[in-house]
């Protein structure tokens, strides 16, 4: 259809078309569809399980939080009961940068879909400021009744302006009081309430509980009228989804107190009213450090009561640290740039590193501890010893360089850079930012400037023994092309010997490079050359002649020569402007086969210096 004729028959901007009624046709639509009626938690609580729970909702998005998930699904299974559970603070204990408001986003989002669609509905009594639940209009026995035929809770009173409006209604009038379906939306504040702590001296609790309209008071005569008032603080705006304190143990305690009424009846404190009734589910966020000092605190007894902690670690899985990267900088890099192979690794390995803590079985060292938080089993450690070490060391992921450090530099290195994020250009910005970070001591970034030197070499070992086979492969084909060669003049060379003529000087220049390639001197060259032609006569007779050297002491000399040469001969030749035809081949080879693995001709060089030099990734 149209696009203008689908807003001219009614619908908004986001594709939904709001439905208005009255509260006759809203207590319809519960019978219909109880869970309308639903109170917050239970409505969050049935968006997560649509979306296959909180690790669901967040997948490929948030890495390596499952059990952090599985204590958030049930907290809210739990309130979705209507049990005391609903009454608690859900307080989100993490490190900085650890993904705490990234998770609470990511719940806002689902809740503000979720309203959009059918089973996620609700309804409000229109005109409302704070949305409130239509049945509120019903009090006494009517009420107990409406709960039990409709199959609904029922539970709150009508908010000032509606106590106001429609409080003494009965009868049709009341049946005609105007509902409407509404949509949770934090940019038009319905629904979603965020609170951040100010600077404590200007922080004002109007921003949580609303305020007084003064221009509006000389119109109605006395402050108690609720037209008089703005019920536009926070805890109002989020009636009905959720309420988001950032770094609440940083609030005031006023603060801090209207939470906890709310938190323990349900009501909070507005201007001149008696407590007033919100149903909003609470999530709040705080760092160990904060925690600690409130829990210390006996005057917060009551509050610490009615939190629930979950713990929201940094990931001390390689591969989950791989992928929060993966999706934050290799996928959004600016267009023409280029992420080395392994320069994510690089990245993630030393973050992940830096939360690890030292075990007190000595054999495992930390990188060790990594690979098996990694992997399955690893040279003979396994789930067993897995368990051991995450029982000693509880505070694992809860310190350490956070996700957006290493985000922040990788991003300024790829820009930096201008081209290619190399593994050395990776390890580089990570030491250089190391006295930037927050939240890390002078003597902690010693520790961790010695881990990215750990990283480097290690990283220097597991390339060098990906990219030998290259040189093994490249040297094979090489050698193929020699061996032949080299028969071939062989079979010109002894011609000559058996015509008495001296050989041609292009006959013994190709005998000698091969020769002189593979250590025969000299004076042996005359014996060396019988005994291959020899070899030779006897391999063509019976058609076996090779593709590669076939006579032993040939391949072992040339293979010496391969394996105890590589690094040598890479330094070498990376030095030489001009190396021997031989070797330039084989390097180049070794390029093109680096290349098939996603190298360009920029970390190509910088990984083939790294293995062609005894310290590898050289930073600092
Ligand atoms: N487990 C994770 N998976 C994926 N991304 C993550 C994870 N942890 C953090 N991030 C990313 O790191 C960045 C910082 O996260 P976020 O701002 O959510 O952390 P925070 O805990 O709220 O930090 P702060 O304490 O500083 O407020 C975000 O870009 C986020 O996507
Ligand atoms: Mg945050
Ligand atoms: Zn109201
Ligand atoms: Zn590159």
């Amino acid at each position: 259809m149209d696009i203008a004729e689908r807003i001219r028959r009614g619908e908004l901007p986001d594709g939904q078309r709001l439905w208005h009624g009255d509260f006759a046709q809203y207590l319809q639509i519960c019978r219909r569809r109880p869970s309308v009626a639903d109170l917050a938690h239970r409505r969050l609580h049935r968006m997560l399980a649509a979306a296959g729970g909180a690790q669901g909702l967040c997948e490929g998005q948030l890495f390596g939080l499952e059990q952090a998930f599985a204590e958030i699904d049930a907290f809210f299974a739990a309130a979705a009961q209507g049990l005391e559970v609903r009454r608690r603070i859900l307080l989100l204990l993490g490190p900085v940068g650890g993904g705490k408001s990234s998770f609470v986003e990511i719940l806002k989002r689902g809740l503000e879909r979720f309203s959009q669609r059918e089973e996620g509905s609700l309804y409000a009594i229109a005109g409302c400021p704070m949305r409130e639940e239509p049945l509120h209009l019903l009090q006494g026995e009517l009420r107990e009744s409406a709960a039990r035929e409709l199959g609904v809770s029922i539970e709150g009173e009508l908010c000032p302006v509606c106590r106001m409006r429609y409080g003494n209604l009965t009868g049709e009038e009341l049946l005609a009081v105007p509902v409407e379906r509404v949509t949770i939306s934090e940019e038009r504040r319905r629904g979603i309430g965020t609170f951040a702590p100010s600077d404590p001296k200007s922080q004002d609790i109007a921003e949580l509980t609303g305020s007084l309209d003064l221009a509006a008071i000389s119109d109605f005569g006395v402050e108690s009228d609720p037209r008089a008032f703005r019920f536009d603080g926070e805890l109002n705006v989020a009636n009905r989804g959720l309420m988001e304190f950032v770094e609440l143990l940083k609030c005031d305690e006023r603060f801090l107190y209207t939470l906890l009424t709310l938190a323990q009846e349900g009501r909070f404190k507005t201007g001149r009213y008696a407590l007033m009734y919100a149903d909003e589910v609470v999530v709040a966020h705080t760092n160990e450090a904060e925690y600690q000092a409130f829990v210390h605190d006996p005057r917060n007894e009551a509050l610490k009561d009615r939190m629930v902690v979950v713990r929201l670690p940094y990931a001390l899985r390689l591969r989950d640290e791989r992928r929060i990267y993966q999706r934050l900088v290799a996928e959004r890099r600016p267009p023409g740039t280029h992420i080395a192979p392994r320069a994510i690794e690089a990245a993630a390995t030393f973050a992940v590193l830096t939360r690890l803590e030292k075990s007190r079985r000595r054999e495992i060292g930390l990188l060790q501890k990594l690979r098996l938080y990694d992997e399955e089993e690893i040279q003979g450690l396994g789930a067993r010893d897995r368990q051991d070490l995450q029982r000693e060391s509880e505070r694992e992921g809860m310190h350490g360089v956070s996700p957006r450090y290493v985000v922040n530099q990788l991003a300024r290195a790829l820009v930096q850079t201008q081209g290619c994020l190399t593994v050395g250009a990776t390890l580089q910005a990570l030491y250089a930012g190391l006295g930037s970070h927050p939240s890390i001591d002078a003597g902690e970034q010693e520790g961790f400037r010695n881990l990215l030197h750990e990283v480097a070499e290690d990283l220097g070992r597991r390339l060098e023994s990906e990219v030998y086979p290259h040189f093994v492969a490249a040297f094979e084909d090489h050698l193929g092309v020699l061996w032949h060669r080299y028969l071939d003049g062989l079979d010109a060379y002894l011609r000559a010997v058996r015509a008495g003529e001296p050989p041609p000087d292009d006959v013994e220049q190709r005998l000698r490079s091969v020769e002189e390639e593979i250590g025969v001197a000299e004076a042996q060259k005359r014996a060396f050359r019988e005994e291959i032609g020899v070899f030779a006569a006897g391999a063509r007779g019976r058609g076996q002649i090779g593709s590669l050297p076939q006579h032993p002491a040939l391949r072992a000399a040339l293979e010496r020569h391969l394996y105890g040469s590589i690094q040598s001969l890479l330094q070498g030749a990376l030095q030489d402007p001009s190396p021997g035809e031989g070797v330039r081949l084989r390097i180049d080879e070794v390029r093109r086969r680096l290349a098939e693995q996603g190298y360009c001709p920029r970390c190509t060089e910088d990984l083939l210096q790294a293995i062609g030099s005894p310290a590898p990734f050289a930073f600092g």
